[in-house]
C-alpha cells in the first residue's frame, strides 16, 4: 500500500530518472557500437598498407608482426610477469602448495601432481610442457597424454590439423607433436590472414554451435570478440577412445545443463582413490560464466576489458596484452565508468574476498566428505550403501570445480558463482550426513580420523603419490627429449 502511495506521490519524476537512465545506458552501448565500427575502417587501412603476404596457416606470430607491429609488440608483453592483483597476477603461483586441500579433492587424478595459476599467453607451450601432469615421455609408450592437451595451447595446433586430420590429430598421443607444436598463442588462433576478421580456428567450437543449431558463421563481430576467446576459455572434455576434444553445450551453458550432459552419457574424468566417486574435472569456463554475468547482459564481449584500445598518434588499435584489465583500469573500466580507479578495484576485490570466503568453506567440508567415504568404505559399507553418497560427493565437487576453475568467474558473474558454491557446500554436508547414517547403522561409533595436510608435501603423501620420482623423471625428460624437439623445430623453420 505504503510503496503503491510512493510510487502515485512521486510518479512523474520516478518515470523521469527510468527514463534518464535508460538514455545513458542506451548511449554508452551506442558508444560502443560505433566505436567498434569505425574500427573497421581503420582496420581496412591497415590491411591495404601490409608488407608480407601471408597464406594458409602460419603459426609463427614474428612474420605477421611485420604486417601489424603494434598489435604484435603488445602480444609480446604477455610474457609480463610483473602484474600481481589480490587474488590473481602473471607470474607463477603454485596453487597446490598455497591450497593443499586441492591435491586431496583430486586425489587419482593429474591435478594433484602440479597446478599453478595461468600466466601470459606466451608461456602456454612452456606451461604444458614442464607441467608434472604431461609427464616424463621420452618414449611414446610412457605418454601418459593425448595430443588433445595441445589443443589450447598454439596455432601450430590447426596447422597440424589441417595437415594430419582432426580425428587423426586427437587421437595421437601428447609427445608426438612435440617437435611441430612450438609456438605459443598468437595471431592464426583468433585471425583469418586473408581480411585480418576474427576467425574461429578450433574446430570445436564451430561444432558445438552446430549441433546446438546455430551458424558461428552468422555472428557479429562483437560476439566474436568473445567467441575468439571461448576457442579455450570453456568448459571441455576428450570424447571416447579417439580422444575427440568436445564441449559439452548441446543442453546448454548453465552448470546444472552441462552436468546433465555428463550425467547422461555417465561421463567420468576419473575415480577418486580415496572415496571411489566417479569424478568430473570442469575445466576453465570463463566463457560460460561470463555470459551469465550482468557485463555480458549489457552486451560486453571478453575484448572490451581483456584487450582495450591503445592510441599511438592517430591510430587507435586493439592492446594485444590479453591479462587482467586491473593493470590498465584508465582504458578498460573507466571508459564506461565514471568513477575512481580506488572504487573500481575496491568491487572488484569485494566480489572476490566474498566469494572466496564461501569457497574456502566448500574445500573443507568436500575433503571432509572424500576422508569419510573412504573410512565408510574401509568399514566395509556396501557399494548400494555408497552409491548416494558418491553422487553427491560427485555433484558438490562439480558445482566447486565449475565456480573457481576460471579465475575470472567470482568478478564475471558474482551472483551466479556465489549460487554455485552454495549449492556445493550443501551437497558436500549431505553427503557426510549420509555417511554418517551409513557409519551409524552399521554401529561404527569411531571418529572419523582427520590427516595432516597442512602443506603440499604432507597432502601428497597423504594420497600415495611419488612426487621425487615424478620430479626426476620429468627433469630427465626436460634435459634429454625437449631439447631435441627444439632443434628439429628449428631445422624445419617451426620457429624463427
Ligand atoms: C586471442 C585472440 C587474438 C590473438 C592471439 C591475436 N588477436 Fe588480433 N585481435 C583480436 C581481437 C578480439 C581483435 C579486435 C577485433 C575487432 O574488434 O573487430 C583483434 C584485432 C586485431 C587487428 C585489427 C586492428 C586492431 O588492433 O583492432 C589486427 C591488425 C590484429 N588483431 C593483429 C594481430 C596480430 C598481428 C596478432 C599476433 C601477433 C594477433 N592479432 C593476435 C584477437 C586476437
Ligand atoms: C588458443 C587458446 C586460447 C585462446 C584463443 C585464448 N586463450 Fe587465454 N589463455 C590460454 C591458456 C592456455 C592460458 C594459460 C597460459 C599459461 O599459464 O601458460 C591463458 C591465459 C589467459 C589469461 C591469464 C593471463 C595472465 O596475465 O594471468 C587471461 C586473462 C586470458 N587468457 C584471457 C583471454 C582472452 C580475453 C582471450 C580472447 C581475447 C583469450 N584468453 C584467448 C588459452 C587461450
Ligand atoms: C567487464 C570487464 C571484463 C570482461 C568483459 C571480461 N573480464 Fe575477465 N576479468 C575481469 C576482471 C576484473 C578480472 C579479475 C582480474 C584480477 O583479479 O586481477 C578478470 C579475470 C579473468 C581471468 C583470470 C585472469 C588471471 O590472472 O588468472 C580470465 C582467464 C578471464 N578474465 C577471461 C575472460 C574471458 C574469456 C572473458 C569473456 C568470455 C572475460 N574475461 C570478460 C574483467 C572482465
Ligand atoms: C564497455 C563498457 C564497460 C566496461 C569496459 C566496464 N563496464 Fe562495468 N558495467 C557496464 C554496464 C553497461 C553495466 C550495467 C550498468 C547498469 O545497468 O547500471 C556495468 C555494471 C558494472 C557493475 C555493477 C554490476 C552489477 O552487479 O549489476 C560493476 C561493479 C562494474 N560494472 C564494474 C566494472 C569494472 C571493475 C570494470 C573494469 C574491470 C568494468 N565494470 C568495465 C559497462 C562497462
Amino acid at each position: 500500500m505504503k510503496i503503491k502511495l510512493f510510487f502515485e506521490k512521486h510518479r512523474a519524476a520516478l518515470l523521469w530518472t527510468l527514463f534518464a537512465g535508460t538514455i545513458v545506458v542506451v548511449f554508452l552501448l551506442g558508444l560502443l557500437a560505433a566505436s567498434v565500427t569505425e574500427r573497421r575502417a581503420e582496420i581496412a587501412t591497415l590491411f591495404n598498407n601490409k608488407r608480407v603476404e601471408i597464406k594458409g596457416i602460419e603459426s609463427r606470430s614474428e612474420i605477421w608482426g611485420e604486417n601489424y607491429p603494434r598489435e604484435f609488440e603488445t602480444w609480446k608483453q604477455t610474457a609480463g610477469m610483473e602484474f600481481k592483483s589480490r587474488h590473481n597476477g602473471n607470474g607463477i603461483t603454485d596453487i597446490l602448495e598455497e591450497r593443499p586441500d586441492m591435491v586431496v579433492l583430486w586425489a587419482g587424478y593429474a591435478f594433484a601432481k602440479d597446478y599453478s595459476a595461468p600466466r601470459g599467453h606466451f608461456y602456454a607451450v612452456d606451461d604444458v610442457v614442464k607441467t608434472l601432469r604431461t609427464g616424463a615421455p621420452v618414449t611414446e609408450e610412457l605418454n601418459l597424454q593425448p595430443a588433445t592437451c595441445w589443443a589450447c595451447k598454439s596455432p601450430d595446433v590447426p596447422r597440424m590439423m589441417a595437415e594430419v586430420g582432426i580425428e587423426k590429430f586427437y587421437s595421437s598421443k601428447w609427445s608426438v607433436f612435440g617437435s611441430e607444436i612450438v609456438n605459443p598463442i598468437g595471431c592464426a588462433d583468433c585471425h583469418n590472414p586473408e581480411n585480418m576478421n576474427i576467425a574461429i580456428s578450433r574446430p570445436a567450437l564451430a561444432e558445438a554451435y552446430d549441433r546446438q543449431g546455430r551458424d558461428i558463421g552468422k555472428t557479429t563481430i562483437q560476439e566474436r570478440r568473445s567467441l575468439a576467446c571461448a576457442q579455450c576459455h570453456v568448459e571441455y572434455y576428450f570424447k571416447g577412445d579417439g580422444k575427440y576434444l568436445t564441449f559439452p553445450w548441446d543442453k546448454g551453458m548453465s552448470m546444472e545443463q552441462i552436468e546433465n550432459y555428463y550425467d547422461e552419457i555417465e561421463f567420468k574424468d576419473w575415480v577418486h582413490t580415496l572415496s571411489k566417486a566417479p569424478m568430473l574435472k570442469a575445466q576453465h569456463p570463463d566463457y560460460e560464466i561470463f555470459m551469465m554475468g550482468p557485463h555480458a547482459q549489457r552486451g560486453l564481449s571478453c575484448a572490451d576489458c581483456h584487450m582495450p584500445y591503445k592510441s599511438d598518434g592517430a591510430i587507435k588499435y586493439s592492446d594485444h596484452h590479453v591479462t587482467s584489465p586491473l593493470l590498465n583500469i584508465d582504458r578498460t573500466c573507466q571508459t564506461c565508468h565514471r568513477d575512481s580507479k580506488e572504487n573500481l578495484i575496491k568491487y572488484v576485490y569485494e566480489y572476490q574476498d566474498k566469494i572466496l570466503e564461501t569457497r574456502n568453506r566448500v574445500e573443507k567440508e568436500l575433503v571432509k566428505a572424500h576422508i569419510a567415504a573412504k573410512f565408510a568404505w574401509d568399514k566395509g559399507a556396501s557399494e548400494k550403501q555408497m552409491e548416494p553418497v558418491l553422487k553427491l560427493i560427485r555433484a558438490a565437487q562439480w558445482r566447486w570445480d565449475f565456480a573457481v576453475a576460471s579465475h575470472g568467474a567470482s568478478f564475471h558473474a558474482p551472483v551466479e558463482t556465489q549460487r554455485i558454491l552454495a549449492h556445493s557446500l550443501d551437497k558436500s554436508y549431505q553427503a557426510q550426513l549420509e555417511i554418517n547414517k551409513i557409519l551409524t547403522g552399521m554401529g561404527v561409533k569411531e571418529e572419523i580420523p582427520l590427516p595432516d595436510i597442512s602443506t603440499k608435501d604432507k597432502a601428497q603423501k597423504f594420497i600415495g603419490l611419488d612426487m621425487q620420482k615424478l620430479r626426476s623423471d620429468k627433469d630427465n625428460f626436460m634435459t634429454t627429449t625437449v631439447p631435441q624437439w627444439l632443434v628439429k623445430a628449428k631445422e624445419n623453420k617451426r620457429v624463427l
